[in-house]
């Protein structure tokens, strides 16, 4: 039995959809633990761009099952129009997709206030899609869960509690029209049929698949600088990207974890607001924006963009114990004639030890900076590490040496082919 993780090691986008379709070949089954269509997990494979929102990455590999865990928060608008778009591309789901029936259900309220805190000062900036108010609900012990769909009965009388209060606080605060109990109802049972065939106890699922010495990869979403205990607070998601939320999220014990691969951008981005020391709000950041399309897959906003910073992947690497990592996007950096990597942060005058613990300190630190020389050229068509110009090898040995660990893999475009083993 084995089980990798496979982490976003910065502020999610660092490309885990391609890894992850990579690495699934040799996974029995890929299953997703957090998050929800917030992501966005982008693949690229004969000349086809596959987007995927909730469905973990593996469903592009015929024999490979896929889970969605007790740790996802689904929303059936989306989880539909994503199996219809896989089934449409040719991709046959039946049998192979396993969704908890633990998994909490985001309802159409969850969007409104989302989109209505979003509008108050102050704002996250989330990608609107109802995550923090479901998970909010989930805490309070009040939330919709797959199996209460099984129960007509108890789920006409839930969605009814949760609506009174819900359209009192809708009205009240956010000053939004009442919605209607019975059409929800009614389009939830509706799902509830649609969905019928993949809901299962994966809890089980898993832990016997393990026992049978099957291959796991526990996709994680968003990244570990998100995470909602160890990211930059408040600036962050509502779950745990970090690899510690993939044996919550999935019901599988940390005695089974036997690998923590980091997944990690050449360069730095964040979407959303919240501090981001390494930020280039000039012409490199707009080229790097440009050259990496960093527009988000889920929402199409403008990525910030910014130089690679080791000190917050440090932090990372020791919160998820990190033991390899993917670098990818390096084609990108071939635009620029220099490159800085972030190597330590500096606070009135002081070296900072660690990764500080509230958003206001993150976002006064200094960053201390190495330049190296750039390579100026495409990467298209090498296949090998040897085969990179000098300057691209010394920038990913240098970031290994900064990091204390292995580079594993290189990513070099979006399509499947272009990754290849340091
Ligand atoms: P939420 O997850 O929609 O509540 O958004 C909270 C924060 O996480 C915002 O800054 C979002 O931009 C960010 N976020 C959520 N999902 C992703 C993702 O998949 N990639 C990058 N940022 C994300």
């Amino acid at each position: 039995m084995s089980v990798c993780i496979i982490v976003g090691a910065q502020w999610g986008d660092e490309g885990k959809g391609k890894i992850v379709d990579m690495l699934s070949e040799q996974a029995n089954i890929v299953a997703r633990y957090q998050g929800g269509a917030n992501a966005g997990h982008t693949i690229v494979f004969d000349g086809k761009t596959y987007i995927l929102h909730l469905i973990p990455s593996g469903i592009l590999h015929p024999a490979t099952q896929c889970v969605i865990g007790n740790g996802v928060v689904i929303d059936p608008v989306a989880l539909m129009e994503e199996i219809h778009m896989l089934e449409g591309m040719g991709i046959s789901i039946e049998g192979r997709l396993h969704i908890s029936h633990k998994a909490h259900l985001i309802m159409p309220y969850h969007k409104m206030m989302d989109a209505a805190r979003e509008k108050q000062a102050g704002s996250i900036g989330t990608t609107g899609r109802g995550i923090g108010p479901a998970y909010n609900d989930k805490a309070l012990r009040i939330g919709i869960r797959i199996v209460d769909l099984l129960d007509r009965e108890a789920l006409g009388e839930k969605i009814r509690t949760n609506l009174a209060e819900k359209n009192q606080i809708l009205r009240a605060l956010y000053d939004v029209e009442p919605l209607d109990v019975d059409a929800m109802i009614d389009e939830y049972v509706a799902f509830d049929t649609q969905i019928d065939p993949y809901i299962t106890d994966t809890t089980t699922l898993l832990n016997n698949a393990l026992k049978d010495g099957k291959h796991v990869l526990a996709e994680g979403a968003q990244g570990a600088l998100l995470d909602l205990d160890h990211g930059t607070y408040p600036f962050v998601t509502s779950s745990n990207p970090t690899s510690g939320g993939a044996c919550t999220g999935l019901g599988i014990p940390p005695t089974s974890i036997t690998s923590v691969m980091g997944v990690v951008k050449a360069y730095s981005t964040r979407v959303g607001n919240g501090p981001f020391p390494t930020e280039l709000e000039d012409a490199t950041g707009e080229l790097l924006r440009a050259e990496g399309h960093e527009f988000g897959a889920t929402t199409g906003r403008s990525r910030r963009c910014g130089w690679l910073d080791v000190p917050a992947l440090r932090y990372s690497i020791m919160v998820n114990g990190i033991s390899e990592i993917a670098l990818t996007k390096l084609d990108v950096l071939g635009a620029l004639d220099e490159l800085k990597i972030c190597t330590g942060y500096t606070l009135d005058g002081k070296t900072l030890k660690s990764f500080p613990a509230d958003a206001q300190t993150l976002s006064r630190v200094t960053c201390e900076y190495v330049t190296l020389p750039g390579w100026r050229s495409s990467l298209d068509g090498i296949m090998a590490f040897a085969d990179l110009p000098q300057a691209a090898q010394e920038y990913v040995n240098t970031i290994e040496q900064l990091l204390d660990t292995r580079v594993v893999w290189v990513s070099t475009s979006p399509n499947r082919e272009d990754t290849f083993k340091k």
